[in-house]
């Protein structure tokens, strides 16, 4: 099904394209921004909840700056100094956070309308052509982000790219999640797991520092489930520097895995969070103030967190971090699943 989703302050008429599998859970995206939009699970008592934040319109998804649903590029998180260096040449881009670039620096991928390709009945792709120089990076890159719904309760997220010179490329998804509803106020009660045992310390711009840090003994350690809130106001550098849980963590494994996971108690929703990316940026919502989202809701602090999967931040001034250069003509290609179930 489509409708949709108003205009935006340019003119363009944005879609929304709803997908709904066997057990009901229903999932809608938009081409503005190529964002998902709503996440419909079935709580322990049959209700359905809407377990992401977002908006009503696509004027409202351009006014926001806080990435809701959102796909992030070219190169998602900060690059220090916002610029880099690549076959010799130096690249500028805009600072957007302090000296640093951020989720792209400017002209958002997220704030442009994106071309809905192969609209099927369980899955759309949205298609972008970013043109050479665009935000500052070389190469024609043609994008697209496909997503599917399952009768597994996934959300599948696949990210296909190719430019035709050496560029950069970090594409994520910046969804909130709250597994309570999207409208149920602070995530705090929530439980999250992940399977990392380190991440990378980041200096008080949260520009990496180069060192990965065991988790073990720190409040970055969610091996095992615990609660947002049991150890996010402690005094330790990393929350402090990140007013809340913002880093990278160092996923565990490689290919595709189960690298987070997330629970409510209260509707007995739970995720998890599969990539075949190596890092993931756990952020619990620190810079929400106050946002009229969609259905009267009004979101503030904590009241989502993102899993952004990813290279790690600032990883082309950083030797030993992978990625995020893809050649010319080479296939960039990624996939982080969002899987839902729910426990009596
Ligand atoms: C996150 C980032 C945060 C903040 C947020 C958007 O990816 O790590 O520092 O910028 O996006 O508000």
């Amino acid at each position: 099904m489509v409708s949709e989703f108003g205009k935006t302050s340019k003119g363009e008429s944005a879609k929304l394209y709803f997908m709904k599998n066997k057990n009901g859970m229903e999932i809608a995206v938009t081409d503005y921004g190529a964002a998902l939009v709503k996440a419909a699970v079935s709580d322990k008592d049959k209700k359905m909840q809407d377990v992401v934040l977002g908006y009503d319109s696509a004027a409202a998804y351009e006014k926001g700056d806080v990435y809701f649903g959102a796909s992030v590029g070219r190169v998602a998180n900060r690059i220090g100094d916002a610029s880099f260096e690549l076959n010799g040449k130096t690249y500028e881009l805009t600072a957007n956070a302090g000296v640093n670039s951020l989720h792209g620096g400017r002209d958002y991928y997220n704030k442009r309308m994106w071309k809905a390709e192969k609209i099927e009945d369980r899955s759309v792709t949205f298609h972008l052509c970013s043109p050479k120089g665009d935000q500052g990076y070389p190469g024609n890159a043609d994008i697209s982000v496909t997503y599917e719904l399952t009768d597994n309760n996934e959300i599948i997220i696949h990210y296909h790219a190719v430019s035709d010179a050496d560029t950069l490329m970090n594409l994520t998804n910046h969804s909130y999640f709250n597994l309570s509803g999207h409208a149920s106020g602070t995530v705090l009660k929530q439980e999250v797991m992940i399977a990392a045992d380190s991440f990378t310390r980041a200096d008080a711009e949260s520009i990496p520092t180069g060192e990965i840090v065991p988790v073990e003994g720190t409040p970055m350690d969610f091996r095992e489930y615990k609660t947002i809130g049991q150890d996010i106001e402690a005094d330790y550098e990393a929350l402090v520097f990140g007013m809340g849980y913002d880093h990278n963590w160092v996923l565990n494994g490689d290919g595709m895995r189960v690298v987070a996971g997330m629970r409510s108690k209260e509707t007995g929703i739970a995720m998890e969070v599969v990539t075949d990316l190596p890092g993931m940026q756990f952020y619990t919502g620190n810079f929400l103030i106050s946002e009229a989202g969609k259905e009267g809701a009004e979101y503030k602090k904590r009241h989502g967190v993102c899993f952004e999967t990813q290279y790690f931040p600032d990883a082309v001034h950083k030797e030993h971090f992978e990625g995020p250069v893809v050649r010319a003509g080479e296939v960039y290609d990624t996939t982080t699943v969002y899987r839902f179930h729910t426990e009596a």
